[in-house]
């Protein structure tokens, strides 16, 4: 049976299926005008979103506080857990949730810890929406950078990806990794020297399923000729401490690198981005990071003096 999102936790990527995808898509391409603010809904009206984060974010945060007032809702937030009652008071991680279970409709909660996110579902009387718990899990992102991909590619099937960086702590690129593993015949390039490789039980995954897996530490070979190329950034703050970047390891995709790329069509990255791509990169037409936050549609007399080329869906610069 499909999944059901109707009062369901988001805990994992593992939850969904291609019908539940294929259903999830079409309805957040039905509300872009919602998103955008053109036109206003108000679905959620009477009901609260609380942000329960342990951990610091800024567009995990603000975009769902904003996608839950943009749709007739309101939101309270924990930004600084220093502030609740578990940092001087001794409240237990649990009866925090609990408490604030009963004021709010739904919790979207970040957390440093691998599976807080299943603990507070445990514990609460509403639905826990993960916004990226420990290295392991970051569904909503991963949701997101699949409707993105659609969005800038127009297909989820046959396309080949470069993730290229902290691919063994990078949370958003293990959730992807599963989402498209629902699809058919992608080909990923796992860009990342040995100790920043991607988790061998995903790679299985993929394989098992049969998509056609490279990993290298060459990111010129591994960019070269990808369709979609997804950057990620040292994730020093998860090394306890003990190792800083892996050396060779600080890829950095210059509009150089991305205009050898023949069939690149969109550069991602979750945000926030350190090194790997330069401001630079930004004005390019590939770059896809910003346009995912707010897709700008587009206006027909518009002439970008930078870059006059339409976007080939004919939506986006
Ligand atoms: C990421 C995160 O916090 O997991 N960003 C995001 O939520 N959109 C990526 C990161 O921190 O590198």
């Amino acid at each position: 049976m499909s999944f059901s999102f109707t009062g369901s936790h988001i805990l994992s990527a593992d939850q969904f299926d291609l019908s539940a995808l294929t259903k999830l898509f079409q309805l957040a391409q039905r509300m872009e005008t919602i998103a955008n603010g053109e036109v206003t809904c108000n679905v959620l009206q009477g009901n609260i979103l609380g942000s329960c984060f342990f951990e610091e974010s800024t567009r995990t945060r603000w975009s769902s506080e904003a996608a839950f007032i943009r749709l007739g809702g309101s939101a309270i937030s924990m930004t600084d857990p220093k502030f609740s009652s578990m940092f001087k008071k001794k409240e237990t991680f649990e009866d925090t949730i609990r408490v604030l279970s009963c004021y709010v409709d739904a919790i979207v909660i970040r957390h440093p810890e691998e599976g807080k996110a299943a603990i507070a579902a445990q514990h609460s009387n509403v639905p826990i929406i993960n916004g990226g718990d420990g290295k392991k899990e970051h569904p909503t992102q991963a949701l997101l950078d699949m409707f993105t991909i659609q969005q800038e590619l127009g297909r989820l099937n046959n396309f080949a990806i470069a993730m290229a960086g902290d691919l063994a702590r990078g949370r958003t690129v293990h959730s992807l990794m599963k989402l498209l593993s629902l699809y058919s015949d992608i080909q990923f390039n796992l860009i990342a020297s040995d100790s920043w490789q991607m988790p061998d039980e995903l790679v299985s995954q993929v394989q098992g399923k049969g998509h056609h897996v490279i990993q290298t530490d060459d990111f010129a070979a591994g960019i070269e000729n990808a369709d979609i190329a997804y950057m990620v950034r040292p994730q020093n703050e998860r090394s306890n401490g003990q190792d800083s970047d892996a050396p060779g390891d600080n890829f950095c995709l210059d509009a150089k690198t991305a205009r050898k790329c023949k069939k690149l069509t969109a550069i991602m990255h979750p945000l926030p981005r350190n090194e790997e791509i330069p401001p630079e990169v930004d004005q390019l037409k590939e770059a896809a990071y910003f346009r995912q936050a707010k897709q700008v549609p587009l206006k027909l007399n518009f002439a970008c003096p930078l870059h006059p080329r339409v976007h080939p869906r004919g939506f986006f610069f």
